[in-house]
């Protein structure tokens, strides 16, 4: 299964260049699957949620996700991407699984991140899993890292692949990723977007270094901190329904949940 990332610089508030740069960059690609940043068609740092409404893309009437539907159609590939879901007033920092048939899934953004709240409506709909091509995909979206029970529960559900478009802006994702993945045994691609929104409230500068992660931890590739990168490798998604750690442990059946909070 071709799987992978690619990480770019939203402009703030420029949808249709964003989407026109997406569909260039991945024009001839020849994979299953590519995940792209989380808000990768409005840029990120709004100011509140009036502000977030007016670049928002309502799914059922949307030119930049119809655009990504026909380029999946075209290459027969499968897209994750993240971006602002207007429906009606609500609005979710959302992230759509799309195929050649269109939007297959959209996923909204349960553990919101700082000013987010003041932005987006919290998620929900519960972690769910989609399949691509007979592979698991569940989809998480950049600030649920810090909450191990979104990937537990992705895990837990089946999922061989995690899918996790991102904006980030601390340092700490990349690498608990490593620790999600050897305490799940899953493989993980977190797409992250990388430059600076610079806004009358302030300026957020994200880290970049996209990165696939096999089951066990093993870093596949890393990309680089401020620049473009499409990166695709092979995987064989059934490496992830090995659960165990030792000859005697399996991390998922020998979990202890009347000890749990
Ligand atoms: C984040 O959740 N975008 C940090």
């Amino acid at each position: 299964m071709k799987v992978g990332f690619f990480q770019f610089r939203p402009l703030f508030g420029k949808p249709e260049q964003n989407c026109k740069k997406i569909v260039t960059a991945l024009s001839d690609v020849d994979a299953d699957l590519i995940v792209l940043p989380e808000l990768a068609l409005s840029g990120y740092y709004f100011k509140d949620k009036d502000e977030t409404l007016t670049y928002a893309e309502d799914p059922d009437n949307s030119r930049n996700l119809d655009a990504l539907s026909a380029l999946a159609a075209q290459r027969n590939m499968h897209f994750v991407v993240g971006f602002s879901e207007k429906r009606g007033q609500q609005c979710y920092n959302s992230a759509a699984l799309i195929g050649p048939n269109g939007i297959e899934h959209i996923y909204r953004k349960i553990h919101l991140f700082n000013e987010e709240k003041f932005c987006f409506d919290p998620g929900d709909i519960p972690f769910t899993v989609n399949e691509v091509n007979r592979m698991k995909i569940g989809i998480m979206i950049c600030f649920d890292w810090a909450f191990p029970e979104a990937m537990r529960t992705l895990v837990a559900k089946g999922a061989q692949l995690i899918c996790q478009p991102s904006n980030l802006v601390l340092t700490f994702c990349q690498e608990t990723m490593l620790a999600r993945s050897i305490e799940n045994r899953v493989f993980i691609i977190t797409a992250n977007r990388y430059g600076e929104d610079k806004r009358p409230q302030g300026s957020l500068k994200f880290t970049g270094k996209s990165q696939l992660v096999a089951p066990g931890g093993a870093l596949l590739h890393r990309a680089a901190s401020q620049r473009d990168a499409v990166f695709i490798t092979d995987i064989n998604p059934v490496d992830a329904d090995n659960k165990m750690i030792t000859k005697h442990n399996d991390l998922f059946k020998d979990r202890r949940p009347e000890f749990y909070i």
